[in-house]
């Protein structure tokens, strides 16, 4: 439980941060910064290949461009060479409800493995939020709680919810946290991949034969908009009856700023996107079209298309191979998310990282917090874990560390181990723990 972790909470503030262990003097981190001032002992100048936001923020931190060399390994992008020496990260960690401990405990035992392997320093802060902070201070995210994710440079998340908060109403449950943990940092944009791992073919739902053809796409999930973010009422009826309303907003910019990461993202990849919506009745769809088609002047090299979501619902199980990026509303993506980790063989393998203008984002596995196993210790950690990867990859720039991670993954899964959730034959099931011990081994 809560009170065997060794991760106790720090103070956030960076005046306060724990100063780094000078004793460390022969860690990897020493060697990479003695073979980094080797590297800058040429003369030209190199031009980082670079551009993205994450590493905009770091420029401005670090010293000027290693010179150039004739050794194409030394002239790999010096941001990523140079960013494993920024190692001091504030990490909040919300260690969620029912079985989500569990997993978010697995996956400290990892970032702390990566930590000890690269040199880095993480702190952990906790922060309650969902049921946990409804039991503790009657509120699913009190501003105190929000702060302390407002003050680190990126936020781990379990899941949260379960039956014990299920009566309460609508403004108090611990979805709500979640909804306005997402809205209070910011976050509008979540990135969902569904990817099939090849091991486990065999445990997608799906005939082989489509599985074949392959399954790699990306939901971009708009997150801080539309229905979960509108007006909720129930009122009464002159007649007696009840009566509920939601209301989906949506304004330009909120589709814009979503839209533009599709196209973004679709530019890294495939190149392809698919807008789904249903503009064939709601005038919020219509009005994300319309945003798109401006977008799309933009982006000529992307192959644009647009999709209603029923139909989407059934292409993602009839031809998954068509699809490279998915951009679409809150709920929508929701939905489709759910069912796109399904034909990848589990839900419990699939991350997602939300994130903003900056650089500080959220990562949660995409499922929930799996109430009915709470307790047993097999609850499958891997996605929690690949959440956490994606932290290091995309809010930390650490690219050979998030590579580490899904790697060690990556050859648990060669090894023929699984969990109850994406278990087939000739497999072995282990538990969460023995599942976090045998990812550790490989790292
Ligand atoms: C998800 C979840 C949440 C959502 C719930 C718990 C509010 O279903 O992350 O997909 O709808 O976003
Ligand atoms: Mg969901």
């Amino acid at each position: 439980g809560r009170g065997e972790s060794k991760h106790p909470s720090l103070p956030l503030a960076r005046a306060e941060r724990k100063p780094l262990d000078r004793k460390k003097k022969h860690s990897p981190r020493h060697q990479r910064e003695n073979l980094l001032k080797e590297k800058n002992s040429s003369t030209a100048t190199a031009i980082c290949p670079c551009a993205t936001s994450a590493h905009a923020s770091l420029k401005k931190s670090l010293p000027p461009h290693p010179p150039k060399s004739k050794n194409p390994v030394i002239n790999r992008c010096p941001i990523e060479e140079r960013m494993p020496i920024i190692m001091e990260k504030n990490i909040a960690v919300i260690w969620g409800d029912c079985s989500s401990p569990e997993i978010v405990k697995q996956t400290l035992r990892v970032l702390d493995k990566v930590a000890e392997k690269y040199g880095h320093t993480f702190h952990y802060t906790d922060a309650a939020m969902g049921g946990e902070a409804i039991d503790k201070y009657g509120d699913p995210l009190p501003q105190h709680e929000l702060d302390k994710c407002l003050a680190a440079d990126s936020v781990l998340l379990g899941a949260v919810g379960g039956p014990k908060w299920e009566g309460l109403p609508g403004e108090q449950r611990p979805e709500k946290g979640l909804l306005r943990l997402r809205a209070g940092m910011g976050l509008y944009s979540n990135n969902r991949p569904a990817k099939i791992w090849p091991q486990l073919a065999p445990a997608s739902p799906l005939k082989p034969e489509i599985v074949a053809k392959g399954i790699d796409f990306i939901i971009v999930r708009e997150l801080i908009g539309g229905v979960y973010f509108g007006k909720h009422e129930t009122y009464t009826l002159e007649n007696g009856e009840k009566q509920a309303v939601d209301s989906m907003p949506y304004s330009e910019h909120e589709i814009e700023r979503i839209g533009r990461i599709g196209f973004e993202t679709a530019m890294k990849r495939r190149k392809k996107l698919c807008c789904v919506d249903k503009a064939n009745v709601l005038d919020t769809s219509r009005l994300w079209r319309a945003v798109m088609h401006r977008l799309q002047a933009e982006y000529p090299e992307v192959e644009y298309s647009e999709m209603f979501v029923d139909n989407c619902a059934m292409q993602v199980v009839k031809d998954p191979s068509q699809f490279d990026v998915i951009v679409t509303e809150n709920m929508f993506g929701d939905i489709i998310s759910d069912e796109a980790s399904m034909i990848t063989g589990s839900i419990g393998m699939i991350p997602s990282s939300s994130l903003g203008d900056g650089t500080r984002g959220l990562y949660e596995p995409i499922h929930g917090s799996a109430p009915d196993i709470a307790g047993k210790d097999i609850v499958n950690p891997t996605a929690c874990i690949l959440s956490a990867a994606m932290m290091l990859r995309y809010s930390f720039g650490m690219t050979e560390e998030a590579d580490a991670i899904e790697s060690a993954v990556n050859k648990v899964l060669d090894k023929g181990l699984r969990t109850a959730d994406n278990m087939s034959e000739g497999c072995t099931c282990l538990g969460c723990t023995a599942m976090g011990d045998a990812i550790l081994a490989e790292i």
